[in-house]
């Protein structure tokens, strides 16, 4: 049943099957799946198209590999524990059999409220087994959902509900986050002003704050389950049905919604959870994101899930009430695996090692890294103050696009190399190629980052726009999906990622268009234009810096800086608020009116080396004042 790789010469030996014979490898290990009817055919696929098709005509239900699968022999086992953000509130522990039932229960409610197979559902949830729940029902009853992450201001929400035309919103009073209290259900309610496809919303009772509820539209989540019988036939499903979109930014305008199909995403999602990780029965593991990204998709509620293992669900933030609570709860459920992002390693570094020395940390086997390059010195105090020098530090790459880990050491089975991902998973063929699409063999090669073979769970497409699928990801170099990504192999083979290269910026693992940041602060009245650059933040990455020319009447500086972090909160959300604002009097364009990024990134880094040659600018003497404004 488990297809757990046990020693290096098994990777070696698993990944070269693999690659010789893509169709039988992933054939074997889908067939331990339950599937109500197999496969035609495992693999359809074209890189043109795209057009990716993974167990062609095989008919299933992802939450059949959950429940039917593990009911019997795991009924008791925890599927769920959830640790409030309040360490002072009852924690919960749902099994497997609770779990189900509270599934089955909402998935009668969701079709008694008009819910079906094929209507897109949004989830705006907090970090409680409910938004689990939420996620299971629509997979069960063959609806697509799509989370999106509760942080993200009613303007994102709105964006995101109207691009999938969403029949449903699921969401709840408010929101626990350290110390404070979030008002969901009034941002619910301030994006379905601009919204006309949402039919219902389900709010669940979470704060006990006071919210306004629309008569015929709302409905409170204990009231759609009263009287719910706990038993539910899971829909039938294709393999290429969508599972769920999940909205991402990229280089230019608006997020995109990528689409996840049910069969690959399934296998690929619970094959390479237990192979990082190396999951063991038995053991309690706990990845700290946030639902609202892939990283929760996969890794906290579908590849655990499908592995019938304990996952951990914490609702609250690394910090509150003290900067050791992730330690504290490590501690307390004695956790086996533990997978989180380096900018909340940096976070907590910064605060020493007292807040860790009340903690034994013994329980911990594996530590994991995901959603940016880990720098060597996060990486050695996460490994030799977390892990105690003893537990495998898995460094994940992978993106929502992917659906899941590209390349990873598996945990104490391949070799660990500090800030480098490292080995491609079996499945994954993953080449550096220069800037014409060459591919650039052998070690010591440094260049951009493209997938040559397809694997289970790559996206299909965007939602709504499969041509930008195919610009996006497709195009740049032909017959390759292209990450967006720069890497290197080094001298001994192991890969070690760069980080973006389009105007995507990380912050604290969270993308970010510059484009998108962009158009949100030129959305102030007095804004003229605008450039935004990524530049090295110590705690989150990268930071955003940003360029603004104004109309400065009526406004002194301070106030006007203000006021534009403050329009990109609201309109994006608080992740994408400029950490600088810099007031301009020009850009610095090329002769054909582009900007050239290059010189604002530098001065953002505050790195006057090698500025290049300005003097073909439309306006190089801009540049001496952005430096000057800068204060360099
Ligand atoms: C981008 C994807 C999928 C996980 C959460 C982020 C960066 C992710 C790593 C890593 C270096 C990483 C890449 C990638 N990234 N993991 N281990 N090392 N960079 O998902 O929001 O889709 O972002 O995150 O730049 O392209 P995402």
């Amino acid at each position: 049943m488990s297809h757990k790789i046990q020693t290096l010469s098994g990777y070696i030996h698993e990944y070269q099957k693999s690659v010789l014979e893509p169709e039988a490898f992933w054939s074997r290990i889908a067939e331990s799946f339950h599937w109500r009817k197999s496969w035609d055919k495992t693999l359809e696929w074209d890189f043109e198209g795209p057009d990716v098709k993974w167990f062609v005509n095989g008919k299933l239900n992802i939450t059949e590999n959950i429940f039917e699968r593990y009911l019997y022999t795991k009924g008791d086992t925890p599927a769920i524990i959830w640790e409030p953000n309040d360490p002072n509130e009852t924690n919960r522990i749902v099994t497997y059999r609770e779990l189900y039932e509270m599934t089955n229960q909402f998935c009668n409610a969701l079709q008694s409220q008009g819910v079906g197979k094929g209507d897109r559902v949004i989830i705006y949830m907090p970090m409680v087994p409910e938004a689990a729940v939420a996620m299971l029902a629509c997979a069960r009853i063959g609806a697509i959902h799509s989370v999106v992450f509760a942080g993200f201001s009613s303007s994102s929400l709105a964006d995101r509900i109207n691009d999938c035309e969403a029949k449903m919103v699921l969401t709840s009073d408010g929101n626990f986050r350290g110390a404070k209290q979030i008002d969901v259900k009034a941002v619910v309610d301030e994006a379905l002003e601009k919204c006309s496809c949402v039919e219902k919303v389900i709010v669940l009772n979470r704060t006990g704050q006071e919210v306004t509820m629309e008569e015929g539209r709302d409905i409170w989540w204990h009231h759609a389950i009263e009287g719910q019988p706990k038993e539910f036939k899971a829909v039938e499903v294709d393999s290429e049905d969508m599972l769920f979109i999940l909205y991402t930014s990229g280089s230019t305008g608006k997020p995109k919604g990528v689409v996840h199909t049910t069969g690959g995403y399934m296998v690929y999602a619970q094959y390479s959870f237990e192979n990082v990780f190396q999951y063991t029965q038995g053991d309690v593991y706990w990845c700290t994101a946030d639902i609202g990204w892939i990283t929760g998709h996969s890794y906290i509620v579908y590849g655990p899930l499908l592995s019938g293992a304990t996952t951990l669900m914490f609702e609250g933030v690394p910090t509150f009430p003290h900067a050791g609570r992730f330690w504290e709860i490590c501690d307390k459920y004695e956790v086996n695996q533990f997978y989180t992002a380096p900018t909340a390693i940096r976070a907590l570094q910064a605060h020493g090692l007292e807040p860790v020395e009340p903690y034994s940390l013994q329980s911990l086997k594996v530590i994991g890294s995901v959603g940016e390059p880990i720098n060597e010195e996060a990486w050695h105090w996460y490994h030799d103050h977390i892990g105690k020098g003893n537990c495998p530090l898995v460094d994940t790459w992978w993106q929502t696009e992917t659906g899941g880990i590209m390349v990873s050491a598996l945990a104490g089975i391949t070799p660990n190399k500090p800030a480098h991902a490292s080995l491609p998973l079996p499945g994954i063929q993953p080449i550096i190629v220069d800037a014409d699409g060459k591919e650039l063999t052998g070690n010591n090669v440094e260049g951009n980052l493209c997938i040559k073979f397809p694997w289970p769970s790559i996206l299909r497409t965007t939602y709504g726009d499969h041509e930008k699928c195919k610009n996006v990801y497709f195009s740049t170099y032909k017959g390759m999906y292209f990450t967006g990504d720069g890497a290197k192999r080094d001298h001994d083979g192991y890969l070690r990622i760069l980080g973006r290269v389009d105007d995507v910026i990380n912050v604290s693992g969270h993308r970010m268009g510059t484009a998108e940041v962009e158009n949100a602060i030129n959305e102030h009245p007095k804004v003229i234009e605008s450039a935004v650059v990524g530049y090295p933040h110590d705690v989150k990455g990268q930071g955003i810096y940003a360029y603004v020319i104004c109309d400065m009447s009526g406004r002194t500086e301070e106030s006007l800086k203000d006021e534009i972090k403050d329009t990109v909160r609201k309109i994006i959300g608080p992740i994408a608020k400029p950490d600088v604002v810099q007031i301009v009097p020009g850009l610095p364009k090329t002769r054909s009116g582009k900007i050239m990024r290059r010189i604002l990134r530098k001065v953002a880094s505050k790195d006057l080396s090698n500025l290049g040659d300005t003097s073909t600018l439309l306006n190089p003497e801009v540049v001496d004042d952005i430096i000057k404004g800068a204060g360099l």
